[in-house]
């Protein structure tokens, strides 16, 4: 069978590669310690998952959606006025996406012609690159450094790519680095897409993992509503990553394309997922303080502990993740990842996966609980793997 070239984009990726050694092991009856996924295991509040149940019960919930329903418009027209002191028009700066994963898949669809540019960091969350890839983007790389704390260096970008731009991707706080942008570097990135007439979309997956303090949003700063939208979602905030809700909010003509193109390939988002988001970004948002200050408690736990026996790595400051620079005594991210799951069982993501910048490093996700953290750094420890050969 010939199968259209753009599938090429997901050639074998190392994620299915950790997949396979993770059945592999788990076969043998050998104990995997996984923090490879970043999927999240905190559970939502049980307010959400009660509003969930009971609309699932209700068989008038079954129709198409169509569209969003008004009052989640604005729901989430008011979080972000609360939140982030964002003004938003509910019915054309708002909609719905059924998870960012997939506005991140499709957006590109709307603004990029084969051979276009697009602005993608390196390393990214994969999706960044592979939805622009998909619409026949050319990539051009914006290294993330760990010298410029893995904020993009709008300076290192050359004229004639930004010229040729059509869309540039941005995420803080980023996975997987870690890396959190100042307030300046908005105030840049606003003035920089204005200047090339360059769309942002700007990811805030992980706006409310920050540990020092609350994260921003993108449209916080004065002109961003011209250049570009914002992409939100409740999977990690709320703990709703299987009932698939995002939202993208910002840019009335962008959001207005999106619509049109959605509406041609999916008939809207199941009600009671809509209703279930209405009762997770209103009311009581301690929940979301609990969700952060467990996330910060896993991340202490991890590097704290690795540190103890011998791994020098960087405290992040956000996001559900810990980047990590490999031992010196390994080559590469790949051989570290491989001799450690070896030895211990723990997987982790190695750099690369996430682009050539990332070499060098392994990313590991804060997707277990306390205990299994505690018993995973007393399983490193006794495999030396820390100790130079
Ligand atoms: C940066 C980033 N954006 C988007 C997503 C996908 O989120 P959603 O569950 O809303 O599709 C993830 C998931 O890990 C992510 O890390």
């Amino acid at each position: 069978m010939k199968f259209a070239k753009r599938m090429d984009v997901f050639g074998e990726s190392i994620f299915t590669t950790l997949a396979k050694m993770r059945y592999e092991r788990a076969q043998k009856g050998l104990e995997v310690i996984d923090l490879s996924i970043g999927a999240p295991n905190i559970p939502p509040h049980e307010r959400i998952v009660n509003t969930l149940s009971k609309e699932t019960l209700d068989r008038g919930n079954y129709i198409y959606a169509i569209t969003d329903l008004p009052e989640l418009q604005d729901a989430v027209v008011e979080w972000y006025q609360r939140r982030y002191g964002v003004t938003l028009d509910p019915r054309t700066e708002v909609t719905s996406m059924l998870g960012s994963q997939e506005g991140l898949s499709h957006l590109a669809l709307t603004l990029v012609d084969p051979g276009d540019i697009v602005l993608v960091p390196n390393p990214c969350y994969p999706i960044f690159r592979d939805g622009a890839l998909l619409a026949g983007a050319k990539i051009v790389d914006m290294p993330l450094k760990k010298e410029n704390n893995y904020v993009i260096d709008l300076d290192a970008i050359a004229e004639d790519d930004a010229k040729a731009a059509k869309l540039m991707i941005v995420s803080y706080p980023n996975n997987p680095t870690c890396g959190v942008a100042p307030v300046e570097f908005y105030e840049e990135l606003v003035k920089f897409a204005k200047k090339y007439d360059i769309v942002v979309l700007h990811d805030n997956a992980y706006s409310e993992l920050l540990f020092a303090g609350p994260g921003h949003s993108f449209l916080e700063f004065e002109g961003a509503k011209d250049i570009g939208v914002e992409f939100n979602s409740l999977s990690k905030t709320y703990g709703m990553a299987g009932a698939r809700i995002g939202f993208m909010v910002g840019n009335s003509e962008i959001v207005s394309k999106y619509k049109t193109l959605k509406s041609n390939m999916d008939y809207g988002m199941f009600i009671p997922i809509q209703k279930a988001a209405i009762s997770a970004i209103q009311g009581d948002q301690s929940i979301v303080l609990d969700t952060r200050n467990a996330y910060r408690h896993r991340r202490d736990l991890l590097v704290n502990g690795v540190r103890e026996i011998g791994w020098d790595i960087d405290l992040p400051e956000g996001s559900m993740f810990v980047w990590a620079k490999i031992p010196d005594h390994y080559k590469d991210s790949e051989s570290f990842t491989y001799d450690l799951f070896e030895k211990t069982g723990v997987l982790v993501v190695p750099g690369n996966a996430f682009g050539s910048e990332g070499e060098g490093f392994v990313r590991m996700a804060l997707v277990q609980d306390d205990d299994t953290i505690k018993h995973m750094i007393e399983v490193m420890d006794q495999s030396n793997i820390f100790k130079a050969k």
